[in-house]
């Protein structure tokens, strides 16, 4: 088989991305600039902020990518980019600079959904194997979405208000520690106790969607008594008693769903698939099922090119490319890609 190498281009929020990779499955390069520090003293990713960091990375950034894959433009099969959901202002940056590329250089341009991405990093692991579901847990998204081939996507669950990044972000930012806050709270959950009764909420008994407002809400409350009444409350026990009701409705729910679809493979996919708390329950307890579970490690469960060159590849092999009136598109249809 003739080797196909895509570039991808990935700029849907605060990392400037790009990645080459070979026949879908392997990685070249994968550059990531993150911007967290220019959003942290804000508490949150400021969008006009994000889109001129993207401005002034993204051909460095590119550059590099090429360099360290050791290609130059000519051998490339196609160019993809993040398409959408994520900020308009953001994703914009990166579609125009796709688009550059391709035009100038001739080649086949590729618009990828932002969760594909997430879910198709898992490729860059091991090979697919249909049917399978992943759970999709990132800053912007908690979903459950069932594949039944290559390319399909069928969302059966997702949150109905926050998604689990975002919960983890304001409670974090409740107890004072800094942005992105998901990671501090995993940490301080890890040393304390789940003594503080908090609420899981189920939804009605045959629904895969989720809901974490409610969840946060607690939280905040009950710090909020506690200090009213000048009462010591460990942020350890608060955090642990958090995650655990996070992760005890993420993993009830996953298991029901790769049971009743009967798939082959399970996936984790998104930022939050760095909870240390959620992988070793996902682990154990898939294990108990017998059905195969995928985890990314660190790098590609984060924002990154190297998961949108990986699903870029199915729709290179399907010929299914964009015009050069591609968009940012901030509301885009997983369904429908
Ligand atoms: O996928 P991602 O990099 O960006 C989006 O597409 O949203 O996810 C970022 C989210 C943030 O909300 C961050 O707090 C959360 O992932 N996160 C974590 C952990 N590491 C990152 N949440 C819980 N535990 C972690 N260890
Ligand atoms: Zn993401």
């Amino acid at each position: 088989m003739e080797n196909k190498l895509i570039l991808a281009i990935e700029t849907s929020c605060d990392e400037t991305a790009a990645a080459v990779i070979k026949n879908g499955r392997e990685i070249l390069s994968n550059v990531v600039a993150s911007q967290i520090e220019s959003h942290m003293r804000f508490g949150g990713v400021v969008p006009e902020i994000a889109s001129r960091h993207h401005v002034e990375q993204i051909t460095i950034i590119i550059d590099q990518a090429m360099q360290e894959a050791n290609i130059s433009f000519g051998d490339l099969s196609a160019v993809a980019v993040t398409a959408g959901p994520g900020l308009v202002g953001a994703l914009l940056i990166g579609v125009n600079a796709a688009k550059a590329i391709a035009l100038a250089h001739d080649l086949p341009l590729i618009g990828v959904h932002h969760i594909a991405g997430h879910i198709y990093a898992n490729q860059l692991i091991t090979e697919l194997k249909f049917p399978l579901m992943t759970l999709v847990v990132s800053g912007g998204h908690t979903e459950l979405v069932y594949m039944e081939e290559q390319g399909s996507f069928e969302v059966i669950g997702e949150t109905r208000d926050d998604a689990v990044g975002e919960a983890y972000d304001k409670v974090a930012r409740t107890l004072k520690l800094p942005y992105p806050g998901g990671p501090h709270i995993d940490r301080l959950a890890a040393s304390g106790n789940p003594t503080i009764d908090l609420p899981r909420a189920w939804l009605e008994a045959d629904s895969y969607d989720f809901s974490f407002s409610g969840l946060k809400s607690a939280v905040i409350n009950t710090l909020h008594n506690a200090n009213q009444k000048g009462l010591e409350i460990s942020n350890e026990d608060l955090a642990a008693s958090f995650q655990e009701s996070v992760i005890e409705v993420l993993v009830e729910k996953s298991k029901r769903a790769a049971q009743e679809y009967n798939v082959k493979q399970f996936l984790l996919a998104g930022g939050v698939a760095a909870n240390k708390g959620l992988r070793n329950k996902l682990t154990e307890q898939f294990e108990r099922l017998g059905i195969e579970l995928v985890i990314p490690p660190l790098n590609l469960c984060t924002d990154n090119a190297a998961m949108i060159g990986a699903a870029a590849f199915v729709k290179l092999e399907k010929q299914q490319f964009a015009t050069f009136d591609l968009n940012g598109n901030p509301g885009l249809d997983l369904e429908k890609e």
